[in-house]
Parts: C-alpha cells; sequence; structure tokens
C-alpha cells in the first residue's frame, strides 16, 4: 500500500512538472535542380560554382555560388504587389505578420486524386464547426495533399494536360477576407485553380493585404490542426513581387500531460 501511495506522488510531480518541448518542422522545399517552377518562369539555377583549393597557398578551400531565378520558384510568398498595383511590395510586409499562430485545414481525404476538386466556403465552416472561428491574425494552411502526391512530377503537379489543379476559389478566399487573416498558405503551385485566367482568388486576397504561400510541403502529419506558430521568412527582395521563403511551424508539446498518467494509476488502483 505504500509503495502505490509513493508511486502515485511521483507520477503527479512528473505531471505537475511538465517539461515542454519544441517541434521544428520545416514546411519548405530545397532549392535545387529538381525544384517546381512556373512553365515559361525561370527556373531556379545555380549557373556559377566556384570551387579553389590552396587560394594564394593560404586558403585552404574557398566556394562560391551564383543563382538566378524567378520568385516565384518552389516554396514562395506572394506578395499583394503581385495582384495589386498599390498593394505591399515584399519588403513592405510588417513583420509580425510572417511570426504569427497557424492552422490548418485539411481536405485531402476529399481532394484524393481529383483534378477538379475546389475548395468552397464550407470547408472553412466545417472546421470553425469544430475549432472555432478563424482568428484574424493567423496564416491559414490547406492541406490538398499535393506535396507527397505530385511534386516530384512537373506535368501532374501543375494539372498540365488536366482540367486544373485542386485548388481555391474566390468564394472561400472572401471568406479568409472576412477573417482578416494574415496569409494563406497550401501545397499546390497556386491561390488559384488551372482553370482560373482571371485569377480571381490572388485577386481578391493579395487586393485584401492577405500574402500567399505556395508550394509549401505539408506532408508532414506532424502538423497541428491549431496552436502552433508559424515563422515565414521569405528573402526580403525590396521590391519584391514575393520570394523564396523558408517556412517553419514551431510546435509546443506538452510532455507528460496529466491525463494519461491519471488513466494509469486507475489501472494500477484495480
Ligand atoms: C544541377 O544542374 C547543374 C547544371 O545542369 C549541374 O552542373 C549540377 O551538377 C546539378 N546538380 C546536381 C546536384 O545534380
Ligand atoms: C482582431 O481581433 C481582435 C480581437 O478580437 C480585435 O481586438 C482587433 O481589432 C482585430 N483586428 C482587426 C484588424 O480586425
Ligand atoms: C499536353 O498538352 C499540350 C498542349 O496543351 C501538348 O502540346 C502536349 O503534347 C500534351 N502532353 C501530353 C503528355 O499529352
Ligand atoms: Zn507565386
Amino acid at each position: 500500500m505504500v509503495g502505490r501511495c509513493m508511486f502515485l506522488v511521483f507520477l503527479f510531480r512528473m505531471s505537475l512538472g511538465a517539461p515542454t518541448s519544441q517541434l521544428i518542422l520545416d514546411l519548405g522545399y530545397d532549392y535545387d535542380n529538381n525544384t517546381q517552377w512556373w512553365p515559361g518562369m525561370q527556373k531556379f539555377d545555380i549557373f556559377e560554382r566556384t570551387r579553389i583549393k590552396n587560394v594564394y597557398g593560404i586558403i585552404p578551400w574557398f566556394a562560391v555560388n551564383t543563382f538566378k531565378t524567378a520568385e516565384h520558384v518552389g516554396t514562395h510568398v506572394d506578395a499583394p504587389f503581385h495582384f495589386d498595383e498599390n498593394g505591399w511590395k515584399l519588403g513592405d510586409i510588417p513583420l509580425e505578420r510572417f511570426y504569427s499562430p497557424g492552422l490548418l485545414i485539411d481536405v485531402s481525404n476529399e481532394v484524393k486524386d481529383n483534378f477538379d476538386f475546389e475548395f468552397e466556403p464550407r470547408h472553412i465552416q466545417s472546421w470553425e464547426a469544430k475549432h472555432g472561428r478563424i482568428p484574424n491574425n493567423t496564416v491559414v494552411l490547406i492541406r490538398f495533399g499535393w506535396s507527397k502526391k505530385h511534386y516530384s512530377n512537373h506535368d501532374d503537379y501543375y494539372g498540365i494536360n488536366k482540367t486544373t489543379t485542386p485548388l481555391n476559389f474566390p468564394a472561400a478566399a472572401q471568406v479568409f477576407v472576412s477573417r482578416g487573416v494574415y496569409g494563406v498558405g497550401l501545397d499546390t503551385p497556386s491561390l488559384d485553380p488551372g482553370k482560373n485566367a482571371a485569377f480571381e482568388a490572388h485577386n481578391v486576397l493579395l487586393r485584401a493585404r492577405i500574402f500567399g504561400i505556395e508550394n509549401l510541403n505539408l506532408a508532414s502529419q506532424q502538423i497541428p490542426v491549431k496552436d502552433f506558430m508559424l515563422h515565414v521568412m521569405p528573402m526580403k527582395i525590396t521590391e519584391g513581387t514575393g520570394a523564396p521563403a523558408r517556412v517553419m511551424a514551431f510546435i509546443n508539446s506538452q510532455e507528460n500531460k496529466g491525463f494519461p498518467f491519471l488513466n494509469i494509476i486507475s489501472q494500477l488502483w484495480k
């Protein structure tokens, strides 16, 4: 009996003094020869590689690269100026918008491999029914399931010779505007479906000062539905219409939450 009491105290001490740990997830892709590029635009290209051994007999090794790229390659931010003549250029976007709470709307189970899938206001509404109204200072991530499935195949990823890629529609974009979010990011190449020649979602979001993040890697199942911080770090191209970006999710996980231990205790006590 005494032994059991000691054990109980020990468990409670562990649960009260619960350490928190932070998981950092990389939500971006590498910039290399395989980086996805918008058809017709400049690919990411390291076109000069200097490697010198034993420079002047005093420097053992010297290496430097020179690259050229379109702004909208791989994981990148779309700045409002991309579709709004008077909108913020990349260097104008206030910093706090790049360090803000994130949340995830996952429609990948519905998309499956349907290139004609449409993201609609009802998808936002069903998320909000479960998790509450989307707060105004967040960056919303949408998982279509495109990362793992298609990133390595340019034609499939862009829906070339398919009707479209499964994307955001203006009506849903309007809901994000009404929530006052800072940004919308997705695991597809564009805020708009390929068949939307007017780029309506781009227009609705960017003209409301909501930045976009395209080509995110949202394959990790460790991204929570909400309650994580998102760091979005585009290269500060002053005049940028967009820029390649590092995007990271910081997830606080409180280890040894009390409840599992209470369950164990109730088992022991039987
Ligand atoms: C990428 O492409 C360049 C130019 O074609 C080539 O020199 C380089 O070796 C490639 N890099 C890798 C890692 O394959
Ligand atoms: C965001 O929401 C907070 C809390 O509800 C409110 O105080 C603030 O005015 C809102 N900001 C904007 C820009 O709507
Ligand atoms: C895709 O469509 C383009 C024209 O839009 C055509 O030139 C090309 O051959 C097609 N590719 C395949 C694999 O069907
Ligand atoms: Zn873009």
